[in-house]
């Protein structure tokens, strides 16, 4: 059974999922229309998982009795400088994700509400591995600069990241 404060904080959690999901797909619609295939591929997939992000916790807040509450999600930017620009903010973002979910991993432990401590277990990994990759596609941009040939390859290798992604899922 959860608290008041904790279903409270978890559905802001599920908002925030499909913020993230909606800022992803809107981001590839940009990278799609200024010929970044690789990145709107990327994008897209990302944006689809984050779609399982909500719905995980969205579950979770089923099974423990609680009412999943969707409420007004923020609409994302729509207009970029540049692939640089959207690959900074998805850094960004996500680290500012990974302080949501540790602030509810803390609120949980100091409530003493272990069901949710240990479910959340899942989110704390989970955005490890999303910083870490959003981190080593910045760095590849890094490297490679902005040049328009630059960034075609660019593209290229991005896109190449969620084929390969797409291969492990199972
Ligand atoms: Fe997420
Ligand atoms: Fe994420």
């Amino acid at each position: 059974m959860l608290s008041e404060s904790m279903l409270a904080r978890l559905n802001t959690q599920i908002n925030l999922e499909f913020y993230s999901s909606n800022l992803y797909l809107q981001m590839s619609a940009w990278a799609d229309n200024h010929g970044f295939e690789g990145s709107a591929a990327f994008l897209r997939a990302h944006a689809a998982e984050e779609m399982e992000h909500m719905q995980k916790l969205f579950d979770y807040v089923l099974e423990t009795g609680g009412m999943p509450v969707l409420g007004t999600i923020e609409a994302p930017k729509v207009e970029y400088e540049g692939l640089r620009e959207i690959f900074e903010e998805t850094l960004a973002h996500e680290k500012h994700i990974t302080a949501a979910i540790n602030d509810l991993v803390a609120t949980a432990f100091e409530s003493k509400d272990f069901s949710t401590f240990n479910f959340l277990q899942w989110y704390v990994a989970e955005q490890h591995e999303e910083e870490n990759l959003f981190s080593s596609v910045l760095d590849k941009l890094n490297l490679l600069g902005d040049s328009p040939k630059h960034l075609f390859f660019f593209d290229r290798e991005v896109g190449k990241i969620s084929h390969d992604e797409a291969e492990d899922t199972p």
